[in-house]
């Protein structure tokens, strides 16, 4: 399966283990479940799948805090069972992205045990730690509705230790250069085991000053920062030279490619930007979100790849917004009651209810995602419209288990619902008797299917990925044609995100006889020189003819 330039043109499904499907009937998803439903994600096209983290850990942050690298939670299954899955999702041509936490580990991991116990021991600096409060270093805290800053009282070390996230999540010295082997070994652990390459947690805050020891109260001194992804990146090609290094790194536009490296560090960075905008602009049917961020992104052409998305299994992050439009989004799109919003910047709820479980506007917004240049990464259970339940506690509202069809949990597990790792949909509009993969499974417009279509399309089309590209002006706010040019093709991508009907007249400089309907209802009715599109509410279009 090598190919050095897969991931720049890759669909990447995320799936947490968990709550993917349950295979033995304890009501907790596991890899034995989920090669089951291997074949569901072949017949949907995808390239790769991003499997969240199934190390051993207490789940106080649904795996972001790990207790051990090197092992497979037990509820999930076995080292042995990672690699079956692995082997079965590579004998079907789809690759395996695992996810890593290198900022922070779980108080509960061997090293910080250690390191609290003993300051002499070589694990103490595997951590940060100051005994002078008043003059460390300080910052915010990311989970700021739950944590009040980044230091917190260790009373068996007797100092206080450094936290960007949770308190239960001590933050890893990647400065020290013992701590980054430990790094390396995790990478090369797992690619012996079938791992194609990986989602890096937290790639931001890995490389933030930090506060350092006792007595000198230094920022940590990492030498150049990007030194630590670049050595990444040529540890895990010495292994498998096609592995992939992806980041999640929500910084500031003017430094997102900082983390390629000039092509040497992450292969691929989910673009958090594009995030904000594009599910914005679906949502408010209107296309200046779309233009305002193509203008602030970077252009990363030749050193590295994004990865566009619609949403993750976080909040909808609404901070690249500008503020006018982030505290329209708070409302707009909130739940009644107010508690949908979360951390201070986005909503907890799930694509589906961002838009009112229309199946038409979730569509159009996956046409607009695969037609954008770079790879996507599509949300388990988005491609059927699945919603929040914003009784479960924090982000755990957007875990629920798979919809797979009607049956008790949803198909999920056998078990009781009282025993699933989070309870199934069963009420409401997004109720698993109501959205299931079986119910849209062989309806040809039904959401699933549309998406399994332009999974098939953007494959069709490298245009995509390799082409030039370009925004065309249109007459209406609400419309997006977007041109994209490669060997000798056109191919024009058109969306109407309005309630009602649109129709645009752009040029099209192909051989008419060569038009061909890539995939979308919208009509189209070749000219010379140009190309009449009608699209009803929602409506989308690719077309694809031979340059003249
Ligand atoms: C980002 C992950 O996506 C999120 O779920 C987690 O809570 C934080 N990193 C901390 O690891």
């Amino acid at each position: 399966m090598s190919e050095p330039d897969w991931y720049e043109d890759a669909t990447i499904y995320s799936l947490d283990v968990k709550t993917f499907n349950d295979g033995d009937g304890d009501g907790w998803g596991d890899f034995r479940g989920a090669i089951e439903r291997l074949d569901y994600l072949d017949e949907l096209g995808v390239d790769a799948l991003w499997i969240r983290p199934f190390y051993p850990s207490p789940l106080r942050d649904n795996g972001y805090d790990v207790a051990d690298y090197y092992g497979v939670d037990d509820r999930l299954g076995s080292l042995a069972d990672f690699r079956e899955f692995a082997d079965r999702a590579h004998e079907r041509g789809i690759r395996v992205i695992t996810d890593l936490v290198f900022n922070h580990t779980s108080n509960e991991h061997e090293w910080f045990r250690r390191a609290r116990e003993d300051p002499e021991s070589e694990y103490h600096d595997y951590y940060l730690w100051t005994s002078h409060l008043a003059d460390a270093h300080q910052r915010g805290n990311i989970f700021p509705e739950y944590e009040d800053g980044v230091w917190s009282y260790d009373e068996v070390a007797d100092k206080h230790y450094f936290h960007q996230f949770y308190g239960h999540q001590p933050d890893l010295n990647v400065a020290n250069p013992a701590v980054r082997e430990e790094l390396y070994d995790v990478l090369r652990f797992w690619l012996d085991r079938g791992a194609d390459g990986f989602r890096i947690d937290a790639a931001h805050p890995m490389l933030m000053p930090k506060g350092h020891d006792a007595t000198t109260l230094d920022e940590t001194d990492l030498g150049d920062p990007i030194e630590l992804f670049k050595e990444m990146r040529r540890v895990v090609e010495a292994e498998q030279s096609d592995a992939v290094l992806l980041a999640e790194a929500d910084d500031e536009p003017e430094h997102l490619d900082y983390y390629f490296g000039d092509g040497e560090a992450f292969h691929l960075q989910f673009n958090f930007v594009m995030n904000a905008h594009l599910t914005y602009a679906v949502g408010v049917k209107d296309t200046w979100p779309l233009q305002r961020a193509e203008e602030v992104l970077p252009d990363v052409s030749g050193v590295g790849t994004w990865v566009n998305f619609l949403r993750n299994h976080d909040e909808w992050n609404l901070l690249k917004l500008p503020e006018e439009a982030f505290e329209h989004a708070r409302g707009y799109f909130g739940d009644d009651d107010g508690d949908s919003w979360i951390f201070e910047r986005g909503h907890r709820l799930r694509l589906a209810d961002l838009y009112d479980g229309d199946p038409g506007r979730i569509a159009v917004a996956h046409s607009l995602l695969f037609s954008l240049p770079g790879s996507v990464a599509l949300q388990s259970g988005d491609e059927i419209g699945m919603g929040a339940d914003l009784s479960l506690p924090e982000r755990e509202a957007v875990r629920t288990p798979m919809q797979w069809d009607d049956s008790p949990n949803g198909g999920f597990s056998t078990a009781a619902p009282e025993e699933c790792y989070n309870p199934a949909v069963d009420e409401g509009p997004s109720a698993y008797d109501r959205v299931n993969v079986a119910a849209q499974r062989g309806d040809p417009d039904s959401l699933l299917s549309r998406v399994e279509a332009l999974v098939a399309a953007r494959d069709a089309c490298p245009e995509i990925a390799r082409g030039d590209y370009r925004a065309l002006e249109t007459d209406h706010k609400e419309t997006r044609v977007h041109r994209f040019e490669h060997d000798g093709t056109v191919l024009l991508c058109a969306h109407n995100l309005a309630d009602g009907y649109r129709e645009e007249v752009v040029g099209f400089d192909v051989d008419p006889d060569t038009v061909e309907h890539v995939v979308g209802d919208g009509e189209h009715h070749v000219a010379e020189g140009g190309v009449t599109v009608e699209l009803d509410a929602c409506d989308y279009a690719w077309l694809r003819g031979e340059k003249r």
